[in-house]
């Protein structure tokens, strides 16, 4: 598991505060003015308004807000989708009893249920070098009865999730572009997807944005996801007053920086990976599938 967001909730500054100084003294001063403290650069969700939104838990850990650590999407009465990187550390990936789903609440404070994975299940293909393949399953002990977010397909892909469209992305991540400043209340982001091309631009990503990831943000930075946001849901407008699942939280270079577009897994991509695991039966099947081929110590 990703470190405990224990660890990260606890130990708010030291190392903020000297990452801040390495940052300022490059920049030669304070940074940018863009001090919006709210995922960064968004507002507070409303209850229900994105009810297939879970939190990712770290099971040894009682209080739900110092436990939470990352982001999901119900996308089946007992299936969350995830970033790889929530659930696998250098080599090693989570056993199911590690992790706890947070489900049916906006607030890490108080309601909602906390739920048991029995299986997790990591893209074979996941290289936690170059990022790519950052998608995770995670099945619950038991089906959970809120609204499941569709999978962008393939065939909707182009038409759902062209460049300009604008996606939301949702999460309980860092607010503060500076230090730490972890919500208890969910937070939304309204963010324009750009090509993979403006992404891979000189100073953007330059080259480390590959097929199968998706970046939304603006050039000039303010509006991003943040760490704690990883594994939750980019969705975009289904054409029909719905929305369905277009990425998942993957990675970017800061947060909210200029020209540092935040990165998602392009989940259509992955939509016939879905399928079939979705498709492996409840009973006999094992307990865990990894296939972390190309996992490696960072
Ligand atoms: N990797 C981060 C996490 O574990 C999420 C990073 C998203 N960063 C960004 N600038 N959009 O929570």
């Amino acid at each position: 598991m990703q470190r405990s967001a224990a660890t990260r909730r606890w130990r708010r500054s030291a190392m903020a505060a000297m990452v801040f100084a390495a940052f300022t003294t490059v920049l030669g001063g304070p940074a940018r003015a863009v001090d919006a403290p709210l995922i960064i650069g968004g507002e507070k969700a409303a209850p229900g308004e994105f009810p297939w939104q879970v939190a990712l838990l770290d099971a040894t850990v009682s209080n739900t807000y110092r436990a939470q650590y990352c982001g999901g999407a119900l996308i089946a009465p007992d299936w969350v989708v995830t970033a790889a990187h929530c659930v696998v550390d250098g080599r090693t990936i989570s056993a199911p009893g590690e992790v706890d789903i947070l489900v049916g609440t906006t607030s890490l404070a108080s309601g909602g249920t906390r739920v048991d994975v029995d299986r997790v299940v990591v893209h074979g293909r996941y290289n936690p070098r170059t990022d790519e393949n950052d998608i995770a399953l995670l099945r619950l002990s038991e089906p959970v009865g809120v609204a499941t977010l569709p999978v962008l397909t393939r065939a909707d892909e182009a038409r759902l999730s062209a460049a300009g469209t604008l996606a939301t992305a949702t999460g309980w991540g860092n607010t503060s572009i500076r230090g730490e400043d972890f919500p208890v209340d969910l937070r939304k982001v309204r963010l324009p997807l750009v090509t993979n091309r403006v992404c891979n631009g000189p100073r953007a990503y330059a080259g480390a944005v590959r097929p199968k990831m998706l970046c939304a943000g603006f050039a000039a930075g303010g509006k991003d996801t943040c760490q704690g946001d990883s594994g939750g849901p980019l969705v975009v407008p289904d054409g029909d007053g719905g929305f369905v699942l277009a990425g998942i939280t993957s990675w970017g270079a800061a947060c909210a920086a200029p020209n540092k577009y935040g990165v998602y897994t392009r989940v259509a991509r992955f939509a016939t990976w879905i399928d079939k695991v979705l498709a492996t039966p409840r009973r006999g099947s094992p307990t865990r599938v990894s296939t972390a081929a190309h996992a490696t110590a960072p």
